[in-house]
């Protein structure tokens, strides 16, 4: 059975369009702003427009996304290593037939191989790019150096913060960060919990503007999620508010956001090299 389905899945993957796949980093500067809850209600949002999205968690040691879907991964990254898994057989079916690769014990790991088995783990995600249209990392909270990499080596980086004070002035530590090394790299900032519509709004122009001012980076602003009690009955009940609670404030701006996401693409996004390029760019950093 088993067999059976990965062959369809290779049959069919091979019958696809080719898509341009953009690799995204979703990450914040201070941690529990919701990062987690917005990767995987994004990538719900982005697939119920046709847009194929696939969730990756590279938390650092703290993998969570399997807690937030209710799903115990059976495979992680980690069993590419194995001679006869491929990455049809690690891609995991979550709610709302999300499709969801689990970081196992931690990414830290991962990026502590050796160059010949961080150079089979990449070979083999490959079949990735093509056959999804975007492809969410989720890192974990804090700005280390593992993350910063990340970052770096992906086509764009959605930075998270709510609209708090600490919070903010941590995404412009992180915009900072991301400056110093490669300020060509493609920002775009989250708003999660904005109380009102103009908190989202005015949170990301302040924060543009800032980093516009003194850094003379462009930052653009992909929107804000409202602040939503049904976030947290949802989490409590292990499930994506975006599934059972499609109607709330939360759902729906992240709807809109999706929409701004999908009428932003341009031809320069998602032709980094697909996995080989964000391999180089990743294993330059790392040595
Ligand atoms: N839009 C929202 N409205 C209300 N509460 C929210 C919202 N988004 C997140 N939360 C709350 O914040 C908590 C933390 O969210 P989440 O785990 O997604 O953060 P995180 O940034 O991934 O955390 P970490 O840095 O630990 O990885 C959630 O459990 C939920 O209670
Ligand atoms: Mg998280």
């Amino acid at each position: 059975m088993h067999d059976q389905a990965k062959r369809l899945r290779e049959r069919m993957q091979q019958n696809q369009p080719s898509r341009q796949t953009r690799l995204v980093t979703v990450t914040s500067g201070k941690g529990g702003v919701g990062k987690s809850n917005f990767s995987l209600n994004f990538a719900l949002a982005l697939r119920e427009r046709g847009h194929k999205a696939i969730l990756f968690d590279v938390d650092l040691g703290l993998a969570n996304l399997d807690v937030l879907m209710g799903i115990t991964p059976k495979r992680n990254l980690l069993h590419l290593l194995e001679a006869e898994t491929s990455v049809w057989d690690i891609l995991e079916k979550g709610p709302g037939d999300l499709e969801f690769i689990a970081g196992g014990s931690g990414f830290t790991q991962i990026l502590q191989l050796d160059t010949a088995k961080l150079d089979l783990l990449f070979h083999k995600l490959d079949p990735l790019y093509g056959y999804a249209d975007a492809i969410i990392f989720d890192t974990g909270a804090g700005i280390s150096q593992e993350s910063l990499r990340f970052m770096l080596s992906s086509d764009e980086v959605i930075l998270v913060t709510t609209p708090e004070p600490p919070a903010i002035t941590d995404a412009y530590a992180v915009i900072k960060m991301i400056h110093s090394r490669n300020p060509q790299t493609k920002v775009r900032l989250v708003i999660n919990r904005a109380t009102s519509d103009q908190e989202g709004r005015a949170t990301s122009e302040k924060l543009a503007a800032v980093a516009k001012r003194f850094l003379d980076m462009d930052v653009s602003k992909l929107g804000y999620v409202m602040d939503d009690h049904l976030v947290t009955k949802a989490v409590k009940q292990q499930r994506p508010y975006f599934l059972v609670y499609p109607q709330s404030q939360a759902s729906r701006s992240i709807r809109n956001l999706a929409d701004v996401y999908l009428g932003s693409s341009d031809e320069s996004m998602g032709s980094s090299g697909g996995f080989k390029g964000f391999l180089t760019k990743l294993k330059g950093l790392i040595r």
